[in-house]
Order: structure tokens, then C-alpha cells, then sequence
């Protein structure tokens, strides 16, 4: 049965605080996710090679000076991590492997120690009925390939393509959901354009072959995925925000920035054409047949949300946009982000619009500064009300014809925000760094409940 229109009147269901699910299909999965540099630590075990995001950690530019070096421990808790999932009930798992895990220098000698980690944890998965959605990359580029020149060299597409090929070869009889990258936009904006990460700032062309590159490699992986896996289901993950005008004169600021954040890269993979704003740069870079090698046929749309952004025109920034001022009263998150539901509905139509794919949310969550209280509980009561404003959002998308198929929260477990070091907590578990002691939040259990209200229904 279909229910993806025209429900929303349905009834509620009667878990207290529960939000609006009827407009979604009853297959409808959910999941959580996680990504390797986050959680899994261990960087310097069984023969690990660095990553980019060791080596700003080893720098010292992370808040707290923090680091992934024990992250949530993973790597050697998983079982229990394992066993957390099976306790919330979750049909679906997203992680990453980690390239540096797998090939220590990014290519040639495969490491074998790390591939067995990643056979341990599929096996784990499985054995407690819970799909494992595996994507290629989120963000930890080994430093060797880096030093090469990381995306901004052409020969990215080959490094990555005969990662894919391992990886698919490797785990391809146990796995058949594959994301090739995890918010390319977002890596890329803010490792080669705005001058972050591990960079200092670097002129805009690289940015433009980095973005070329990347989505070439998204390409080439999913002809190789698809070569090698059969029955696999294939899609990429980007973060759709809607870039709002601070005001009325900001609306060119709006349009480049919408290009950059969130065109760049789903415009050409799934429509075989670059965004008409970059197209004049990306006309300089590009060779004969390139939008046919990126333009490849996916099945789903992985689309990752929190809130939108406000942006100004500045034609004197390199992207001709900078960020805004937003409305006064919007509320925020405690990492100031705003909290707009109606965004992620009208993300999620638009997707829908303009690529016409099945969509699955790969993220959603709420950053905070959760702390257990004297009994030791943590009651994160505004990570619920998110949840709970941001699913209805969803069923409202569904109802209005957006073809969503599950729904990934973000994250399973507290863990190594980026460049906010430990200080952000995403997790439905509390992760006392310390002793890694797993505590899960109230959310937890509120998630718990409305997935088993869910399957009930379905
Ligand atoms: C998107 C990224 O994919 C993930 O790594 C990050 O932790 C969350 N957003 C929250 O910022």
C-alpha cells in the first residue's frame, strides 16, 4: 500500500509526545548513522594510515586540542554499540569505512587488519537483523593521497575507483546499500574554499577541481559498485539547506550561494549538467564526456538536513555571497543553529522536484551540550522536541508527494564533531569520554518508542 500522499489527516499514532508518521509507506526504514573519523578511534592501530583529520588533530587547531585518536573507541566497542542499536529497535545502520583503515596510504597495499575490522562489525550487524547502509567517504581522505594534492588532482578519480573496487569485492556479499560521498559540498567548501580544514586559503580554481573531481569519482564508484555488487541499491548524500536572503537586495547573494551548497554536486548527478552559475568555470576544467561519467544512473537521493542558512550578496567575497543576518525569534540550537522545520519540508520537496528520486534522510539531529543530571540520566528534552518538529516536517513532505523511504537519525552516540572537537553532542547516547561509559538519553528511548509504533502500524 502507498501511502506516500494525501494522509495526513490518518490517526496518531499513541505513543506520548510520538509525531505525525502517517503519511510515510509502510516499509518505510529507520535508521541512525554514524561516520569512521567520528567514532571509531584507534588511529594509530593495526596499521592504520593517517588521514587529513588526524593531522589537524596532531596540529592542534581542534577546540580542546581535541582529537580522533579514542574518539567513542568503536573500533573496540562495537559489539556493545552493536548491541545499543539492536536495544533502540533500528531496521538500518549507516556508517563509514575509513579509507586510511583499508589503504594506509590511500592506495596500493591493502591492510588487512583493517578490512577485518569492517567484516566484524557487517557480520555484527547482520547477526542482529539490522542493514548495514555503508558510504565510501565521510571526510577522512588519507594524508598521502592528500599530499598529492588530495580532490584537487585529477587522478582522485582513480584513487577512489580502485577503493571502490576493494571495498565492493570485500563486503559486496554482505552489503548492498552504498553511499559514494557524504556531503561532498560541505568537505570541499570548507576544505579547499573557505581556507578551513587543513588548508590555508587556496584560490577558488581549486575549489572548482575539487568539486569536478569529486563528482567524477562519485561517478566512476558507482559504475564500479555496480559492476561488482549485484542486487546493490546505490545513491549519494548531500546536505540540502535553503539559503534564505537576509533581505531583499540579498537575493543574488542567495542564488550563489544555493549553487555552491547545494547544486554543485546533485545538479550534475542526477541531472548530467552543472548549475548555470558555475557553469563557465566548470566549462574551463571540464573534458570531453565528463557529464556522461558523472551523470550515472543512482536509486536514491541521501539527503542530510538540520536548518537553513541565511546569506547576503557580497560581490566582493570570493563567492559572491557571505553569511546574513536571520530574522529576529527564530529559535536555535545551543550551536546557534536555527531551528525551522518548514525548511527540511520544502528540502525534501524540492529534491524530490527537481531529481526524482526516492529519497532517504541520512541526517537529522541536534547538537547540544547534553550533561547527566545527579541520578544520572540525561534528559534531553529539546533533542526530542527537534526530533519530534522535524518528523512532522517529513510527514508533512510525504504528504505533499516527496517520496521518502526512511529516515537516518544523526547519531547514534555523541562523538567527534569536526571542528567543534567533543564539545557538540549529537548522540541518542550519552559517551562519558573518560571511561567511555555509554548512557542512553531520554531521546533514546523516545526513538525506541516511536519505531516500534511505527512497525506496529506498518
Ligand atoms: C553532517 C556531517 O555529515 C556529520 O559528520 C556531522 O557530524 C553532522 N552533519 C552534524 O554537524
Amino acid at each position: 500500500m502507498d501511502k506516500s500522499a494525501g494522509d495526513t489527516n490518518g490517526p496518531e499514532p499513541t505513543a506520548p509526545g510520538a509525531p505525525r508518521i502517517a503519511a510515510l509507506r509502510p516499509e518505510f526504514i529507520w535508521g541512525a548513522a554514524t561516520s569512521s573519523f567520528q567514532i571509531e578511534g584507534a588511529t594509530r592501530v593495526d596499521g592504520r594510515g593517517p588521514s587529513v583529520w588526524d593531522t589537524d588533530g596532531r596540529r592542534g587547531v581542534i577546540p580542546g586540542k581535541d582529537t580522533g585518536d579514542v574518539a567513542c573507541d568503536h573500533y573496540h566497542r562495537y559489539p556493545e554499540d552493536i548491541a545499543l542499536m539492536q536495544k533502540l529497535g533500528v531496521q538500518a545502520y549507516r556508517f563509514s569505512v575509513a579509507w586510511p583503515r583499508v589503504l594506509p596510504q590511500g592506495r596500493g597495499q591493502a591492510n588487512e587488519p583493517g578490512l577485518a575490522f569492517y567484516d566484524r562489525l557487517i557480520d555484527g550487524l547482520l547477526a542482529a537483523g539490522i542493514e548495514p547502509w555503508l558510504c565510501l567517504y565521510h571526510w577522512d581522505l588519507p594524508q598521502a593521497l592528500d599530499d598529492l594534492g588530495g580532490w584537487t588532482n585529477r587522478d582522485s578519480v582513480g584513487w577512489f575507483s580502485d577503493y571502490a573496487a576493494l571495498v565492493a569485492d570485500r563486503y559486496g556479499d554482505r552489503v548492498k546499500r552504498f553511499a559514494t560521498f557524504n556531503e561532498p559540498a560541505i568537505f570541499t567548501l570548507f576544505g579547499y574554499g573557505f581556507g578551513r580544514g587543513n588548508r590555508d586559503e587556496t584560490p577558488i580554481e581549486e575549489l572548482h577541481h575539487a568539486i569536478h573531481h569529486v563528482n567524477l569519482s562519485h561517478g566512476a564508484a558507482v559504475d564500479v559498485l555496480r559492476a561488482r555488487v549485484g542486487g546493490c541499491s546505490l545513491g549519494s548524500i548531500h546536505n540540502v539547506q535553503p539559503c534564505r536572503p537576509s533581505s531583499p537586495a540579498d537575493a543574488d547573494g542567495a542564488r550563489w550561494a544555493d549553487t555552491y551548497w547545494n547544486r554543485a554536486y546533485p545538479d550534475p548527478q542526477f541531472l548530467g549538467r552543472y548549475p548555470e552559475l558555475l557553469g563557465p568555470a566548470m566549462e574551463a576544467i571540464m573534458r570531453p564526456g565528463d557529464l556522461e561519467r558523472i551523470h550515472r544512473p543512482v536509486d536514491w537521493f541521501g539527503l542530510n538536513h538540520y536548518s537553513p542558512i541565511y546569506v547576503r550578496t557580497d560581490n566582493a567575497a570570493r563567492f559572491r555571497f557571505g553569511f546574513g543576518d536571520r530574522p529576529p525569534g527564530i529559535p536555535v540550537t545551543p550551536m546557534d543553529w536555527p531551528i525551522e522545520p518548514d525548511g527540511f519540508r520544502d528540502s525534501l520537496l524540492r529534491v524530490t522536484k527537481d531529481y526524482g528520486l526516492p529519497v532517504y534522510v541520512t541526517e537529522n539531529g541536534f547538537g547540544g551540550h547534553d550533561k547527566p543530571d545527579i541520578t544520572g540520566a540525561v534528559i534531553d528534552n529539546d533533542r526530542i522536541a527537534f526530533l519530534k518538529g522535524y518528523i512532522n516536517a517529513m510527514n508533512d513532505a510525504a504528504a505533499e508527494g516527496a517520496d521518502i523511504r526512511g529516515y537516518f537519525v544523526w547519531s547514534l552516540l555523541d562523538n567527534f564533531e569536526w571542528d567543534s572537537g567533543y564539545a557538540a553532542r549529537f548522540g541518542l547516547v550519552y559517551i562519558d569520554y573518560p571511561t567511555q561509559k555509554r548512557t542512553p538519553k531520554a531521546s533514546f528511548d523516545w526513538y525506541k518508542g516511536l519505531i516500534k509504533v511505527a512497525r506496529a502500524q506498518a
